[in-house]
């Protein structure tokens, strides 16, 4: 559920017209309606309102500093795997009793950022790294609250890419080992114990990975129980997919029903990691159309929003539905929509059904919420776009297009 939609064969954003938005902010730009994004939080939160838990939106989805904030008002704290992402955290209001650090290259700078502001967890994802946070907690006179990220070796059924809870996948600690870690860990002076942590893969379309999961770490549990290790914490990380196309993944009250029985009573806080299921159908990317190219074996429709805009296309082969601004009674054509980087994997769509466009009308790229902007770089020099937020009637610039300035701002040209 989301709310853009038709009104009188013109798409709106909420009660805002998109026309209006890109008449005014120009094109390519990101579009995010506060509505879905409030709304698909709260169901998620109440999907597991049965159990003490913490919702640590994962921000790597989109990182923008509007919806941080958003979701920290809404009680939300956020799942980082950088020091930048830890600073926008902190800048946009999130307590750090709220933020849990995953990723397996965590440098000393950021182990230290992260133990100085008290964040909740830190999750663990090598032996090297359990000791240099134990070293560096020691040399703060701290210590440091851990988990150990377990690789439970199930296969998430997703893109090779985006799957990593494979013993062939660098994520994590293989969970046989992950005992003698949490041995390990038991006796380091700075270190605390403080949980388990797994994430197996995005854009799930099923319940039952996660379920298989949960098997693997409930035994882990009880052998940690059996060697007088205390937690507090079991951490789920993110992966519940979302309709892009055809799929048809489980509702969030579905996943979080069959993770609560799966799990039984249990006496931790859940953390749940979510990015994708919040943010991903709750924004759009808009495009002009600049020129309609018909070729003897293919058309092409250009665009002014490329990979370096939009890469998941080009990166994972992904599909994004598209559809008009304003509706149009047109025939039909079948085409590639592609945009104007020196590069043939430069696409949005491939071999698409697309009503016939002219140059100068726009286009919505649909469910661009999540990994779209966060995605976003200057390749070919091509500044990122802007990121409009709509509420209700209004909408708010949450980020301006990037300037030809800002984007070399920090080059310097040596006295040759
Ligand atoms: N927690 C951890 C430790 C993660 O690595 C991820 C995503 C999440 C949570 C959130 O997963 P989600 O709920 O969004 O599925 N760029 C790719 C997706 C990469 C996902 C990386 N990790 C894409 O565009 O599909």
């Amino acid at each position: 559920m989301h709310h853009f939609q038709y009104k009188r064969n013109s798409l709106y954003a909420e009660a805002v017209s998109i026309q209006e938005i890109t008449h005014q902010m120009g094109t390519p730009c990101y579009i995010y309606s506060q509505a879905t994004l409030e709304r698909h939080f709260k169901t998620f939160d109440q999907a597991f309102s049965k159990l003490p838990h913490l919702i640590c939106y994962s921000q790597k989805a989109n990182s923008n500093l509007a919806l941080l904030r958003l979701f920290g008002r809404m009680g939300g704290g956020t799942d980082i795997v950088s020091g930048g992402e830890l600073y926008r955290a902190l800048k946009a209001g999130i307590p750090p009793e709220r933020i849990v650090y995953s990723g397996v290259g965590k440098t000393e700078e950021e182990i230290r950022y992260a133990l100085k502001e008290k964040i909740l967890l830190l999750n663990i994802e090598s032996p090297e790294e359990l000791k240099l946070v134990n070293e560096i907690a020691g040399r703060m006179k701290k210590k440091a609250p851990i988990s150990i990220r377990v690789n439970p070796d199930i296969d998430p059924k997703t893109h090779p890419y985006i799957s990593t809870g494979l013993k062939k996948n660098k994520f994590g600690i293989n969970i046989h080992q992950a005992l003698e870690e949490y041995r390990l860990a038991k006796n380091l002076p700075h270190i605390h114990i403080a949980g388990v942590d797994f994430h197996i893969g995005s854009q799930l379309l099923a319940t039952q990975p996660f379920l298989a999961a949960i098997q693997k770490l409930k035994k882990l549990i009880s052998q940690l129980i059996k060697m007088e290790i205390e937690i507090q914490y079991v951490d789920l990380g993110g992966g519940l997919g979302i309709t892009y196309d055809q799929e048809e993944p489980p509702h969030p009250k579905e996943y979080a029903k069959a993770i609560i029985q799966e799990l039984g009573e249990i006496p931790y806080t859940l953390i749940l990691e979510p990015g994708r299921v919040i943010v991903g159908n709750a924004g759009i990317l808009v495009t002009k159309v600049l020129y309609v190219k018909k070729g003897e074996k293919k058309n092409f429709i250009i665009v002014d929003a490329g990979m370096n805009d939009l890469l998941r296309p080009a990166l994972y082969g992904s599909y994004h539905h598209i559809q008009p601004v304003i509706r149009k009674n047109r025939t039909k054509i079948q085409a590639d929509v592609v945009g104007p980087i020196c590069e043939s994997s430069d696409f949005l769509a491939r071999d698409r059904m697309l009503s016939l466009p002219k140059s100068g009308e726009h286009l919505a790229v649909m469910s661009a919420g999540a990994y779209s902007f966060s995605m976003a770089s200057n390749y070919n020099s091509r500044p990122r776009p802007a990121e409009v937020m709509v509420e209700g009637r209004e909408f708010h610039v949450i980020r301006k297009r990037e300037t030809y300035a800002q984007m070399t701002a920090l080059e310097r040209m040596p006295e040759f």
